[in-house]
């Protein structure tokens, strides 16, 4: 970052993602390193230096770190970032291993759908969990001795959002630890450790990387103790990137902000488009004037995110509208350049109504996106 002459914190996001984490050029060597396949790394004598076992370290990992931690804490070099598997080993790495029997920890109610098996495992190892809404900063109501509080803000699918600088200064006054994943809104979109938190966690299979051809997982936190031992987790337990994935990370993030501004603002448009149709209720996206979550998203959210939330009349109708689409795939995941949708209730692990439909808005030119959308609502009518 040095190069641009104004200081990593200085520059815009977009210089930040395209220079983040590139090693110091070197002649006749290529900007971005490729992927370095390795199980193991010479090593004659004494044990030194980072590079030793597959499993602990790699320098395809190091680069992607050194990137993403300029992304989500510019400026900040006693941030450590480490990257994972996926998402779900990026979460879990963080839960247990700072979470031992007899602590408390709180959970959305209203997060990713995985949370409640997580929860599963942590109740049988005899950590208390409790639950409560992202909206209306409830988890307020439930921190009470509590060692470590999970926030996920915008939530997934509800896109509800919480006061996270507010919320971490409570868990702080009580000892607590903070932990946001930040997956929907991807760092140039929001900045946790900023806003007050020990950990940002999140999935970077989404747009962080934006194709939908990868899966990938990472930490970010200040406390070195507390790295240290999200460290030994990922050892222990293994759960690595590949370097291939991590090399496409790290080549994908260049074109975050391009990806993100053009994506977000398709969003915001598709939502005003629905905002019309009386079909739609429960229209959600931070990014409208209108929504319930745009105050406190407006204090803490740089970009709003490229997903929008709504329900259909009945399960049929919204079955109807997603296979009228055309340029919108029935998929999960979101983030993607292409656009994706599915109603929700067909895993059966959220609380959303039948004719639930998270969409994910992708890089299609806006106003083919929104005529296909009004075309597929249209062709879905009774
Ligand atoms: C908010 C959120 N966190 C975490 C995850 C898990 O990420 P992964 O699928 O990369 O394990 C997801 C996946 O959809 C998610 O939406």
């Amino acid at each position: 970052m040095s190069d641009t002459g104004k200081g990593p914190d200085r520059v815009g996001d977009g210089t930040r993602a395209v220079r983040a984490g590139l090693p110091e050029p070197v002649k006749h060597e290529p900007t971005l390193p490729g992927p370095v396949f390795a199980a193991h790394f010479h090593l004659p004598g004494e044990v030194t230096g980072p590079y030793a076992y597959g499993r602990d370290d790699n320098p395809t990992w190091t680069l992607l770190e050194r990137a993403i931690g300029e992304l989500e804490a510019p400026g900040q070099d006693d941030v450590e970032t480490l990257v994972f598997a996926s998402g779900m080993a990026a979460i879990s790495s963080v839960l247990f291993s700072q979470l031992r029997a007899g602590d408390a920890v709180v959970l959305p109610s209203d997060g990713y759908q995985a949370l409640p098996l997580v929860r599963a495992q942590l109740e049988a190892y005899g950590i208390e969990v409790r639950t409560a809404p992202t909206g209306g900063d409830a988890q307020l109501e439930v921190l009470d001795g509590a060692r470590l509080l999970w926030i996920e803000s915008p939530s997934n699918p509800g896109l509800d959002v919480c006061d996270i600088r507010r919320l971490a200064r409570a868990a702080h006054a009580q000892g607590a630890l903070v932990a946001v994943d930040n997956t929907l809104a991807t760092p140039l979109g929001q900045r946790p450790l900023e806003l007050g938190a020990d950990f940002s966690v999140a999935s970077g299979t989404k747009q962080l990387t934006g194709h939908g051809d990868l899966l990938l997982g990472y930490v970010t936190g200040r406390d070195a103790e507390a790295m240290a031992a999200v460290r030994r987790w990922r050892k222990i337990v293994g759960a690595i990137s590949g370097p291939m994935e991590a090399w496409l990370a790290h080549r994908s993030i260049a074109t975050l902000q391009l990806r993100a501004d053009r994506q977000n603002a398709t969003a915001l448009a598709v939502a005003e488009a629905l905002r019309q149709r009386p079909e739609i209720s429960g229209l959600r996206h931070p990014g409208l004037p209108g929504d319930p979550a745009h105050k406190v998203a407006a204090q803490q959210m740089r970009r709003y995110g490229c997903v929008v939330s709504f329900t259909l009349p009945t399960r049929a109708r919204a079955e109807r509208f997603l296979e009228a689409l055309h340029l919108v795939e029935d998929a999960t995941s979101f983030g993607g350049v292409r656009s994706t949708a599915e109603r929700r209730g067909r895993w059966g692990g959220d609380p959303v109504p039948e004719g639930f439909i998270r969409m994910s808005v992708g890089a299609e030119d806006p106003e083919d996106l929104v005529a296909d959308v009004l075309r597929a609502l249209d062709e879905s009518a009774d």
